[in-house]
């Protein structure tokens, strides 16, 4: 069995990967190896991000290594929020207390108030070091985006994003249908079937 470190602590999308990976790979968390820093994610987009989380590890702690970094990105706004989605409000100079997520839809719904498009993607990318050399999975899922919030599932910006095809929001649609269809399942697919061969 090969040992992979995942280059996050998030319990959901470790267990998400091993389960995909089967017995083939130990997949070890940021933690399991010992690593307490917040590895920093300084790049402009999120192919930079992930294979900056990517390399630290491996050259910290020397094991092969995947990160994924994600984000959401609106057409009428650039592109934006896009690296900046785990803390839009905040870059926005909105002071919020507790509830990031919501003050980050906020920021979305007022500078799409007066838009007619609403067009969005979710975006994933993956970077894995694996014997010596680097290599990217990206996954897309596009949507838009609706004028209210609406449903209590998921997290970040799925209570106002309608993945193509849906009438409801990822935060109505329930997890099971959202990783069968988000941005991070189809990069996460794209990792396995790689490493399966
Ligand atoms: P991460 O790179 O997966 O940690 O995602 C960064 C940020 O992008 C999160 O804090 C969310 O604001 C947003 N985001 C990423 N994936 C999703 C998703 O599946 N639904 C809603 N928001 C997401």
């Amino acid at each position: 069995m090969k040992t992979l470190v995942f280059a996050s602590n998030n319990a959901h999308k470790l267990e998400e990967i091993r389960s995909i990976l089967g017995d083939k790979y130990e997949v070890k968390s940021l933690k399991d190896i010992g690593c307490e820093v917040d590895i920093p994610e300084t790049g402009s987009t999120f192919r930079e991000n992930a294979l900056q989380k990517a390399t630290y590890v491996k050259e910290h702690f020397g094991f092969d290594c995947f990160a994924d970094d994600s984000g959401l990105q609106v057409e009428a706004l650039g592109g934006e929020p896009g690296v900046y989605s785990a803390r839009y409000a905040m870059m926005n100079g909105v002071s919020f207390e507790g509830d990031k997520d919501n003050a980050n839809m906020d920021v979305i719904l007022s500078k799409l108030a007066n838009e007619d498009n609403r067009r969005a993607c979710f975006r994933t990318c993956v970077a894995l070091i694996y014997e010596g050399k680097t290599h990217f999975f990206d996954g897309t899922v596009e949507g838009r985006i609706i004028r209210e919030k609406r449903g209590t599932g998921g997290f970040g910006y799925d209570p106002l994003f309608i993945p193509e095809g849906y009438d409801k929001t990822f935060a109505e649609l329930g997890n099971e249908v959202k990783n069968g269809i988000s941005h991070r399942a189809r990069a996460v697919e794209k990792l396995a079937a790689f490493l399966k061969n």
